[in-house]
């Protein structure tokens, strides 16, 4: 996610910035910028690149300025590019924004901010029309500018404007993105995160989604959405740097974890049209018709990935009623695929950087096949040499095991499989209704299912797992991919050797493995196979194994069959996979947590692996 710092007050405001923006570097970015008030004008300074090649391009001669505003960027709309960094100015350059969010009706803001007003915009990115927008709005009072603003803004923002008309003043306004104000003495800061306060102050106020804040070197003053002032109290920060950046949560996966059901909203957003609550996917320029004569689709990728793609076979076809072929992209640039008119290739990537998953991309464009690429890195290669992105916004993944891109990624390709399934007249306008409508429910569902409660119930159950070193994973139909990654996951970061195993498929072989205590985790969560798996459940019980179920709530049958049941809350089944990945995510943690193992570097793995 992006990084923001203000100061406003008696010390070298550029230092305080780039010290800063180095606090938050851990977040992930790819450019930076920072805006200083100096005699009687703004002065912008940005680098796509590193905090550091931002700090390169400053003026010594700067050291005298005591007011700014700095940013690191994460790319959601427009490349990472020295005209794409923040801070924005406004056309008279008398004001600066940064911005951490997305202004989801940018485009037509724009639009009247160059046909009605005359602005003329010098980025591609949605986050500029806030500058223009205050320039417009501004009389006597940056405040009342910055409110009427936002009044016409829809979407997600955090942001802090300076203006060469009131040297002394940060004004910030704060809507689903995260922004603190910190107290000091003769100063005070404003940032979208905790570390980037430390080093000044412990003392702050949080701003809640409505709110805005005025900040001098004096006074900072806090206003509700109506703009009446609100008396909020000080929140004493006692954390230390390490747990800062991590949120307070012990590891980064866990903050991961946690923060899915704001993630799984971001990828949602301005992909489900308002007006109609149908799927609009505007990034994706293929043609009608080009979607409605596509007779099979491949979808290749990597790990995870790959689960997130086998999950992507079962919708597109049932949705969308097109044959899909998924591969490890190791084994599909060295095999010789079918390819021909008609076809389109996925690729699926977190980091878009990975090696195999890349070379299967130049492999099938070659071949004059289109690929879309369902990515979470703007400006990736994997981004930048697709025909189509769809992006996954979860914001930068630290943790080596990849949950809230895994999510976020099944969360694009419930959307790709509705988009084509209506285009294409295979999806029943009735069936994609309820299906958006699932969707639109799964971040408050996510809520659910990351309750203290579940938490300590899966903690519990980990400190009995955490004990073997072999463990099985059992689903059918749906449950099967999710099987296979909650296997992943457990084996990446605990090092247990766990195997994941269509549910009927046991008597086939692996159930000799199957004695007294063996740990076995069941997903059973798909009414169609629910007879089939719970005789599935039975045949491990009758060798003595330890069953741990995932199933919806009301299945209060499975309870009596085995150890322990983990209920998620109800849910189309076709959208259960998204529930039920998180018990299995959070089985991994705490059993890592319980074998003492890296959690967030597990031994011998990478984050993005661009080696073959
Ligand atoms: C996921 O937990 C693993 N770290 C790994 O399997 C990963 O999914 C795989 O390397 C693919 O990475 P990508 O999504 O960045 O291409």
């Amino acid at each position: 996610m992006c990084g923001i710092v203000g100061y406003t007050g008696f010390k070298e405001a550029n230092t305080i910035l780039i010290d800063g923006l180095k606090k938050l570097e851990y977040r992930g970015y790819d450019s930076a910028g920072i805006a200083l008030q100096l005699e009687g004008k703004l002065k912008i300074t940005k680098a796509a690149g590193s905090v550091a090649d931002l700090e390169s391009k400053m003026d010594e001669g700067d050291s005298e300025v005591k007011v700014g505003i700095g940013h690191t960027r994460w790319a959601t709309h427009g490349r990472p590019t020295d005209e794409n960094a923040h801070p924005h100015y406004s056309c008279c350059e008398k004001f600066a924004v940064i911005h951490n969010g997305i202004i989801e009706n940018h485009q037509a803001l724009r639009q009247w901010l160059k046909e009605e007003t005359g602005h003329e915009f010098r980025s591609e990115t949605d986050t500029e029309v806030l500058a223009h927008l205050v320039e417009e709005y501004y009389k006597d009072d940056l405040l009342e500018a910055v409110r009427n603003a936002v009044a016409r803004v829809e979407g997600s923002y955090a942001m802090v404007v300076i203006s060469s008309h009131e040297p002394e003043r940060l004004v910030c306004a704060r809507q689903d993105s995260p922004l603190i104000v910190g107290l000091g003495e003769d100063e005070n800061f404003v940032a979208s995160d905790i570390p980037a306060l430390l080093a000044h102050t412990r003392k702050t106020k949080i701003l809640e989604d409505g709110e805005f804040a005025s900040i001098t070197p004096e006074q900072v003053e806090i206003f509700d959405a109506e703009g009446k002032s609100i008396d909020k109290e000080v929140f004493e920060i006692t954390w230390d740097i390490e747990s800062a950046e991590k949120g307070g949560y012990e590891h980064f996966m866990l903050k991961e974890i946690m923060e899915q059901p704001a993630v799984a909203k971001e990828t949602m957003r301005q992909r489900i049209d308002p007006a109609n609550g149908r799927v609009k996917l505007d990034e994706i320029n293929l043609t009608d018709e080009e979607i409605q004569t596509l007779d099979n689709i491949y979808i290749v990728a990597c790990g995870t990935a790959y689960h997130a793609g086998l999950l992507g076979k079962a919708v597109l076809e049932d949705l969308a009623g097109i044959p899909v072929e998924v591969d490890v992209a190791s084994e599909f640039r060295y095999r010789r695929p079918i390819f021909k008119e008609n076809q389109l290739v996925i690729v699926i990537s977190q980091s878009g950087e990975t090696a195999d998953t890349l070379a299967a991309l130049r492999m099938a464009r070659q071949k004059g096949v289109k690929v879309l690429a369902i990515t979470n890195v703007v400006g990736s290669s994997v981004s930048r040499e697709a025909d189509e992105v769809l992006y996954t916004w979860a914001g930068p993944e630290i943790a080596v095991a990849s949950t809230k891109a895994y999510l976020t990624q099944l969360v694009a390709l419930y959307l790709v499989a509705i988009y084509f399934g209506e285009l294409r007249g295979y999806l029943a306008s009735e069936k994609a209704d309820e299906l958006v409508k699932g969707l639109k429910e799964l971040p408050g569902q996510l809520e659910q299912v990351l309750s203290e409660e579940s938490l300590a119930k899966l903690h519990k159950y980990c400190e009995h797992l955490s004990k073997w070193d072999n463990a099985f994973f059992v689903g059918r139909n749906l449950d099967y991919p999710v099987a296979r990654e909650g296997a992943l996951k457990l084996k990446e970061i605990s090092y247990i050797h766990a195997e994941a195993y269509a549910a009927g498929e046991l008597k086939h072989g692996p159930l000799a493995l199957i004695v007294d205590g063996v740990p076995v985790v069941a997903l059973i969560t798909q009414k169609a196979v629910y007879d089939k798996t719970l005789s599935n459940i039975q045949e491990v019980n009758a060798r003595g194994g330890a069953v741990f179920a995932i199933t919806m709530e009301g299945n209060d049958d499975v309870a009596e069959q085995v150890e322990s049941v983990f209920y998620l809350p109800p849910v189309n089944d076709v959208l259960a996979p998204v529930l039920a990945a998180v018990p299995t995510q959070l089985i991994a943690y705490y059993t890592a947590l319980a074998r003492g193992s890296s959690v967030d570097k597990p031994r011998n793995l990478a984050k993005s692996v661009t080696v073959e």
